[in-house]
């Protein structure tokens, strides 16, 4: 595995410790992560392998999302997009591993999570995935920089390097001087810019953002847009969940169409956005589900 130190997982069983996850140290890349970083452009930090989630509802199925195949590449901008209903927030919960599959295999950092305990799976999940959500999530009684710091402190960082990491974070994303304000004491571009600050603390592989904008007007929803957009400059791979077709095309690479729980389309962008798959391609990997879906 590509970290230099690997701290054993929590609650490890015996037959897990040759597991490849380790544990990424909880601080801020160094040069030579930054030169491993360009290397590993092109590999697969997630995949969806024919996902699917279904909630029994009394006697009916809700198929919230159904056969999604989903490929994510280090570096990349992903945007999915779909209406109300169509299984985006399902999708990104599954792609965080906040939740588990009914059918299908997910895998994070090239390890398949399928089948990893809910124990392994909070491991995981904080020290690979940085959420972002539509409602900030912020704590309210903590300050801007203790909101920050909480991540750090689950995966084990003493309290100076949270503190002065937290600092440093904050700055990236231009809140310095808000560091001992409480979330109440801001506005709401300001506490999704702290939000996407705590999402980098245990520097992630992976930020996923539910709606990031959906409760900021048009002008601050640009400015945490832009932080977005400058992160994954940087290298960050960003996974945006969004309703607004324009916000995908203006910010993301490539865009995943779901409706009804299905991928519908995905484009990407060359000189515009091109249609570089559709649901009559992906069908064909599942022929059962050819049936009835032609004409579309
Ligand atoms: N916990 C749940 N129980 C039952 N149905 C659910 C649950 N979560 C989501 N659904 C259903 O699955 C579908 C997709 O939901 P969701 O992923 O939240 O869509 P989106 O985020 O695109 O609005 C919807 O029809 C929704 O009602
Ligand atoms: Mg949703």
């Amino acid at each position: 595995m590509k970290e230099k130190e690997v701290k054993p997982l929590r609650g490890r069983s015996p037959t897990q410790s040759k597991s490849k996850i380790s544990i990424r140290p909880s601080r801020k890349p160094n040069e030579s992560h930054r030169i491993k970083k360009v290397k590993e452009k092109r590999k697969e930090v997630i995949g969806l392998r024919n996902v699917s989630k279904y909630y029994h509802m009394g006697e009916t199925i809700v198929k919230a999302i159904d056969g999604v195949n989903l490929s994510v590449k280090k570096g990349e901008f992903i945007a999915v997009m779909g209406p109300s209903g169509s299984g985006k927030s399902t999708s990104m919960n599954l792609i965080g591993s906040l939740d588990v599959p009914t059918k299908g295999t997910i895998s994070l950092d090239g390890e398949n999570i399928s089948l990893l305990s809910e124990s392994d799976l909070a491991q995981i999940r904080g020290q690979k995935v940085g959420f972002v959500f539509q409602q900030f999530n912020l704590i309210p009684n903590l300050t801007v920089q203790e909101n920050v710091m909480l991540p750090m402190m689950f995966q084990g960082t003493d309290y100076e390097e949270r503190e002065e990491y937290a600092m440093e974070l904050l700055e990236k994303v231009d809140l310095a001087d808000r560091a001992n304000h409480y979330p109440n004491q801001i506005s709401g571009g300001q506490m999704q810019r702290v939000a996407i600050a705590r999402a980098l603390a245990n520097d992630p592989e992976v930020i996923l953002a539910d709606e990031p904008t959906g409760n900021l007007d048009t002008k601050t929803g640009e400015k945490v847009m832009e932080f977005l957009k400058k992160l994954n400059r940087e290298g960050k791979t960003v996974i945006m969940v969004t309703h607004e077709p324009e916000l995908a095309e203006k910010y993301a690479n490539i865009v995943y169409w779901l409706r009804d729980g299905k991928v519908e389309k995905i484009t990407r962008r060359t000189n515009g956005f091109k249609i570089e798959k559709q649901e009559r391609r992906l069908i064909k990997k599942n022929p059962e589900k050819k049936k009835g879906k032609k004409g579309k």
